[in-house]
């Protein structure tokens, strides 16, 4: 196994499911926020903030395709595919898994999770958030190669349920 690519929303669990995926396979994680916050020496927060959503994404692309061409699961942002040239290019990768979750489980998620500061959630409505998501539910299907159910189910579960399908 070469590369994986983990997408879906905020709070699906793309990041501590490509850690136990990473130690599972034996192969790098590549987090392409950190990967971001590493190279622009600034936080997500801050990047929105001091450079904008425009330049963030910009970023993202970047960090999306030097991954690509790397070893490793990738645990991509979930706005990931509002840049188009991202839902070609993924549309063309193999392994593309979307962690997919209820409205109502992410953003529990996403109110509960006081370590991860998201700029696009942690100062909007639930309302807004639903619409953020059914903004982006058919991308995400659109581009999977496997789609992962997270309801109820532990992240070894979740980690068991995409190796056995790979
Ligand atoms: C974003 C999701 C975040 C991060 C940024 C934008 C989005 O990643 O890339 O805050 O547009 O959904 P997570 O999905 O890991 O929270």
């Amino acid at each position: 196994m070469k590369q994986l690519t983990l997408i879906g929303f905020m709070g699906s669990g793309k990041s501590t499911t490509g850690q136990m995926l990473s130690k599972e396979l034996g192969i790098p994680l590549l987090e392409l926020d950190q990967m971001i916050e590493e190279e622009t020496k600034m936080s997500i927060p801050d990047i929105f903030d001091l450079k904008g959503e425009a330049y963030f994404r910009e970023l993202e692309h970047i960090v999306l395709i030097k991954s690509l061409n790397s070893r490793g699961v990738i645990a991509t942002g979930g706005g990931i595919l509002t840049n188009s040239k991202n839902v070609e290019q993924l549309k063309s990768t193999r392994n593309v898994i979307y962690l997919k979750g209820k409205d109502s489980t992410l953003i529990e998620r996403i109110k509960n999770d006081s370590v991860n500061k998201r700029p696009l959630a942690d100062t909007s409505t639930e309302l807004e958030i639903t619409k953020r998501l059914e903004n982006r539910v058919n991308q995400y299907e659109e581009v999977a190669d496997i789609i992962i159910e997270i309801e109820n189910k532990s992240i070894s579960e979740i980690t068991l349920e995409i190796m056995n399908q790979l």
